[in-house]
């Protein structure tokens, strides 16, 4: 089984970036934290970071047929990248939406989400840890559906 996890713009800054409120992490300590749950889990997670929308909607249409889900945090598209939600629903695979801060309780323009209706389920607030606990979840209910 494989699983895509997707970071949009800035998230390679993390380490850097507002430590305050991403975390102090770097992109490839979680990177290296998912790819150790995979194995834990015997799944390949495959990892990619772009700042532009197009090359993220690429990697979808490169990948989507060899992967059974996608984990993603698109970054400030969240809440305006309509060209990468349609790439995400013509995948047609299910996906979980993350985000290292609560956008709920920073500004309002960040309480939207265009990614959210179309997403099996969002974490929000809960940090690094919120990408382990999606690629648990869904691991979990994609192998309980491949046994039903
Ligand atoms: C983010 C929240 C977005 O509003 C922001 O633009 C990001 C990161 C998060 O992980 O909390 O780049 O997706």
């Amino acid at each position: 089984m494989k699983i895509l996890v997707i970071h949009g713009p800035n998230l390679n800054m993390l380490g850097k970036r507002e430590k305050s409120i991403y975390g102090e992490k770097t992109l490839d300590e979680i990177d290296g934290l998912l790819k150790k749950e995979g194995q834990a889990l015997n799944v390949e997670v495959v990892t990619f970071q772009s700042n532009h929308e197009g090359a993220l909607i690429d990697f979808i249409q490169e990948q989507a047929d060899s992967a059974q889900g996608i984990i993603i945090n698109p970054g400030a598209l969240t809440h305006y990248g309509f060209s990468l939600l349609d790439a995400l629903a013509d995948s047609k695979l299910p996906v979980i939406e993350v985000h290292l801060s609560h956008i709920y309780r920073r500004e309002e323009w960040r309480a939207r989400s265009v990614i959210a209706p179309l997403a099996e389920g969002q974490i929000s607030g809960l940090g690094w840890r919120g990408y382990i606990t999606a690629l648990q979840v869904l691991v979990g209910e994609l192998k309980a559906k491949s046994s039903r």
